[in-house]
């Protein structure tokens, strides 16, 4: 008994370091983690835009990231090869049931991936996927954007540690700083949060 319980925990372990990572369908495409919303909840920026227009209603930008990349992140300041983040874009409603004033989260609007995998993208190092269809299958596959795309230049350019917006995860913020893993190029004084400001100043 005791035997068939250790097989049984060995095993759901295995899947669940598994499901952390990256997985390919036959034909390369990358499947979309079923449990990433069980994964580490880094962030729901607000509305925020980057270029595009803004929609009526401001969508949330819920942040995951793996539980192992993301224990790494916090022994280390970087990240581990095949690291897998989930961006799940969500509109919001407002006056619903009893809500008089501000936002609340409804419809999944767009799913994407960001994976560090240096054996498939080579020197850009991380690759972007969007799970178009989503919201009729959960299922949906992502063959990803090739190397060059747009996703990749604005994440490299602007992200605080590689490719990642640690400068907008607040619980992340704070781990580069001690271990001084911020890009060359990133300022942390242009932080937009003064409180963070002042303390980064530290
Ligand atoms: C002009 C800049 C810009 C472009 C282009 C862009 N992003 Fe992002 N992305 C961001 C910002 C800023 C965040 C921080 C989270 C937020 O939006 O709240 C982010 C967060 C993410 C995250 C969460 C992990 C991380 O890297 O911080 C993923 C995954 C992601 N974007 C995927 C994509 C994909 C896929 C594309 C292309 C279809 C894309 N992004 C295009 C700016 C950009």
């Amino acid at each position: 008994m005791m035997i068939r319980r250790a097989i049984a925990l060995a095993l759901a372990g295995a899947w669940l370091l598994s499901a952390q990572t990256p997985e390919y369908t036959s034909d390369n495409r990358l499947k979309l983690p079923a449990k990433y919303r069980e994964w580490i909840f880094l962030s729901s920026g607000l509305g925020m835009t980057y270029g595009m227009a803004q929609r009526p209603d401001p969508a949330f930008d819920n942040v995951f990231v793996a539980p192992s990349a993301y224990r790494e992140f916090q022994a280390t300041g970087h990240w581990p090869e095949k690291t897998m983040f989930i961006l799940e874009v969500r509109s919001s409603a407002t006056h619903g049931s009893i809500n008089r004033a501000g936002h609340y989260q409804s419809d999944v609007l767009a799913v994407e991936a960001g994976v560090k995998d240096s054996v498939r993208c080579g020197a850009e190092k991380w690759k972007y996927f969007d799970f178009a269809g989503v919201r009729d299958n959960p299922a949906v596959t992502s063959a990803g954007f090739p190397n060059g795309s747009a996703c990749w230049m604005c994440h490299s350019k602007n992200g605080a540690v590689e490719n990642t917006f640690v400068q907008f995860y607040p619980t992340l913020l704070y781990v580069a700083r001690r271990f001084g893993t911020f890009k060359p190029s990133y300022d942390p004084k242009a932080q937009a949060n003064p409180h963070v400001v002042s303390q980064l100043a530290k």
